[in-house]
């Protein structure tokens, strides 16, 4: 499945630095439409239960006022649910959360969370919203994804990112071989978290993932060179590792 690699670039931030003063400024909906102009081939906002970045109008405004397709992030509870239902965005990735958490540490328990996915999984698949599952880049979650038929996986690169030498190897094995077992299943095969200029490429390369999600390191980059070139910058590694 080697081709063209898409970028999903994750605006919650610009909602961060927005949300530290209350008002407009800087407003996510100018950054989807820069991530646009830069390259990006979808935008991916997370509204948390907490609204601590994107709010509901954000996703609103997104979903009315952007042309490309929008990947919502969003917890497995029956409030996200009813959001997703009422603004069917192109994709729904769940993610597990929890409100002290700084950001979305681990995949999600597909296997363990089986009998309350099924559902879910199932009502946003009929309300035509692709459905992708947060998960470990392990066999037994792969195999629930498969089992929830979910048409999406996206690997958790958190660890990939964070540990260095043999660990960061061993890392990046379960990655490959679990995005080539997911492809085998039919299943897509997306990754994200804390990718970065340094490390995206090894990751890039692995020719089965169809799309990388990035966001805080593009918009952290974006304070000092804008982030059309951040954007540009990542997008140009990404098509060199192929
Ligand atoms: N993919 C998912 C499912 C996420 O939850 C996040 C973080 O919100 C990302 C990708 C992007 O991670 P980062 O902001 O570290 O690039």
């Amino acid at each position: 499945m080697s081709g063209k690699l898409r970028l999903g670039v994750n605006i919650d931030h610009v909602a961060t630095i927005r949300n530290a003063r209350g008002g407009p400024h800087p407003d996510p909906l100018r950054a989807a439409h820069m991530a646009e102009a830069g390259g990006a081939d979808g935008i991916t906002a997370h509204l948390r239960e907490d609204r601590r970045h994107i709010t509901d109008e954000d996703i609103a405004r997104l979903k009315g006022e952007i042309a490309l397709p929008l990947n919502l992030e969003m917890a497995a509870t029956e409030e996200m649910l009813g959001i997703a239902l009422r603004h069917r965005p192109h994709a729904a990735c769940i993610v597990p959360e929890k409100r002290e958490e700084r950001t979305t540490e681990g995949g999600l328990d597909a296997a363990g969370l089986f009998d309350h996915l099924q559902p879910m999984v199932a009502r946003l698949t009929d309300a035509g919203i692709r459905v992708s599952l947060f998960i470990e880049p392990s066999e037994r979650q792969v195999d629930a994804a498969l089992r929830l038929k979910a048409p999406v996986v996206e690997f958790h690169t958190g660890r990939y990112a964070h540990v260095g030498g043999d660990e960061r190897a061993v890392e990046y094995k379960r990655i490959a071989d679990a995005a080539a077992l997911a492809v085998q299943g039919g299943i897509e095969p997306h990754a994200g978290h804390g990718l970065t200029y340094d490390n995206v490429q090894p990751i890039a390369a692995i020719p089965q993932l169809a799309e990388l999600n990035i966001g805080h390191f593009l918009i952290g980059e974006a304070i000092y060179v804008g982030l059309d070139a951040s954007i540009r910058r990542m997008r140009q590694l990404m098509d060199d590792a192929r």
